[in-house]
């Protein structure tokens, strides 16, 4: 069998975590590759929301397993949340949940790092959560950081206590910053120690055996392609990959082990923290557009930045990705609009470009676009896309022919149900 791979192709938030819900039925394992307490992925049935930050959205389906892989950053106290959340679920957590011994751990200075760092670059800050991703990876890849496997050792606490003298000698070079690492330390302390009630594993042999035994794998990407420490709007990105290729080394399957790729976009475009973003709108459509989508961070609260759908921008992250099928989100968010925009191409300094370029920061970008008639209709309730109107299935098949990959899915609504198969059956 080989690992399909779900991810967003926009700046995060498309909705992976509904759309990683509504696919589990079909899979053995979901397994989250990279990333961490940064993503906020939220699931919506009978009734009720829940928003996970570092377990998978498989979690509440019976009888699937799902993996924290190697690429995941971890915070202790955060997961410990998250699993307290669970609880009123009855969710029989020990089989249903096992996380990799090579995930990298995220410390409290490691938080305090980023919230220094942040402060000190003032308006350039990246607008980062401050869950301390940024400065984990940095450990990760300097080779200093402590993993999950290594809170079993009788070296930990000795191990921990050098990272954080470490971090402290760091921090001296931000003096104005003021913080309490003893009112941190002792829960991070705590939740370590809970941590190990957690079955952790070596993920990579794991997954190769459940691949080779006909399981079926689906990797749930977290943040968006735009958020791509190498792909991305550098420097305002994330600092892991967030592509396929991250499915690779964050989980340790091979290239050859990757089925199809999901990617998921909204019907318009959103950002949430500072960076360039060629197609948003800081009129009243942008908040029309951000109070029908109700666009406020699922992890942070801030209010998201909308604008308009970005043809080159998807064209270029479907590239990156390999994409092979489509998700649209959100298309209900549009229900209320006679035109929507399509942005074709840009102008750069008076020179057409049809393609997402290395600059975007230090450029005037002027989007082109296309007006398209829209459905003005509720679309909420719609079972079936043979119902939809017109005008949404002609939005739907412009997309297709324009990214040149079927559209498989078209959201409209945040519940379970609110799931339209846009599969064409071949006669
Ligand atoms: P993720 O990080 O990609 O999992 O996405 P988030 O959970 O951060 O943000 C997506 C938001 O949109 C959540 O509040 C979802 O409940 C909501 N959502 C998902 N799909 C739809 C949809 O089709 N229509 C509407 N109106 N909301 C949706
Ligand atoms: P999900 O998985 C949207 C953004 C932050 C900031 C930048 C760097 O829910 O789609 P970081 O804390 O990673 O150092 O922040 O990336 N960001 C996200 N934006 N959705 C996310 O995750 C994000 N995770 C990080 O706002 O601009
Ligand atoms: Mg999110």
């Amino acid at each position: 069998m080989k690992v399909d791979v779900l991810l967003g192709l926009q700046w995060g938030d498309e909705g992976k975590g509904k759309i990683v819900d509504v696919l589990t039925p079909k899979y053995d394992i979901i397994a989250r590759f990279q990333g961490g307490p940064n993503a906020g992925h939220t699931l919506e049935f009978e009734g009720k929301k829940h928003v996970l930050h570092t377990i998978p959205s498989g979690i509440f389906r019976d009888g699937v397993m799902n993996l924290v892989g190697n690429g995941v950053v971890i915070d202790p106290v955060i997961f410990q949340a998250e699993l307290d959340k669970l609880k009123p679920f009855n969710i029989d957590i020990p089989s249903r949940l096992i996380i990799s011994k090579k995930a990298h751990l995220i410390l409290p200075t490691h938080r305090i790092l980023d919230a220094a760092s942040e402060a000190a670059k003032g308006k350039n800050k990246i607008g980062s959560t401050l869950k301390g991703i940024g400065p984990t990876y940095m450990d990760k890849t300097g080779r200093n950081g402590l993993r999950v496997g290594d809170i079993y050792s009788p070296k930990f606490e000795e191990r921990y206590n050098a990272l954080v003298d470490k971090h402290k000698s760091m921090l001296e070079r931000f003096p104005d910053f003021k913080y309490n690492l003893d009112e941190l330390e002792g829960p991070w302390l705590d939740a370590i120690e809970k941590l190990k009630e957690l079955d952790a594993v070596d993920s990579e042999q794991y997954i190769n055996n459940a691949i080779k035994a006909g399981k079926k794998v689906l990797a749930e990407g977290a943040q968006g392609t735009m958020l791509d420490i190498d792909f991305g709007t550098y420097p305002f990105v994330t600092s892991s990959n967030t592509v396929t290729a991250g499915t690779c080394t964050g989980l340790g399957v091979a290239p050859t082990k990757i089925g199809d790729v999901i990617g998921i976009f909204k019907a318009y475009c959103t950002r949430v923290g500072s960076g360039p973003f060629p197609t948003e709108l800081e009129d009243e459509v942008g908040e029309k557009i951000r109070k029908e989508g109700s666009e406020f961070g699922a992890t942070t609260g801030r209010p998201r930045r909308c604008g308009w759908i970005d043809l080159p921008q998807l064209k270029y992250a479907i590239m990156i990705n390999g994409v092979s099928e489509l998700s649209m989100m959100k298309a209900d968010v549009l229900d209320n609009f006679e035109t929507i925009m399509a942005c074709t191409h840009y102008m750069i300094d008076g020179v057409r470009c049809d393609y997402f370029p290395y600059d975007v920061t230090d450029v005037e970008i002027v989007p082109v676009y296309e007006e398209i008639k829209a459905w003005n209709c509720d679309t909420t309730k719609l079972s079936s896309m043979q119902d939809a109107p017109a005008e949404l299935k002609a939005y739907v098949e412009y997309l297709e022919q324009k990214l040149e990959v079927p559209i498989t899915v078209v959201s409209v609504g945040p519940d379970r149900t609110q799931t339209l198969n846009n599969k064409k059956v071949l006669a």
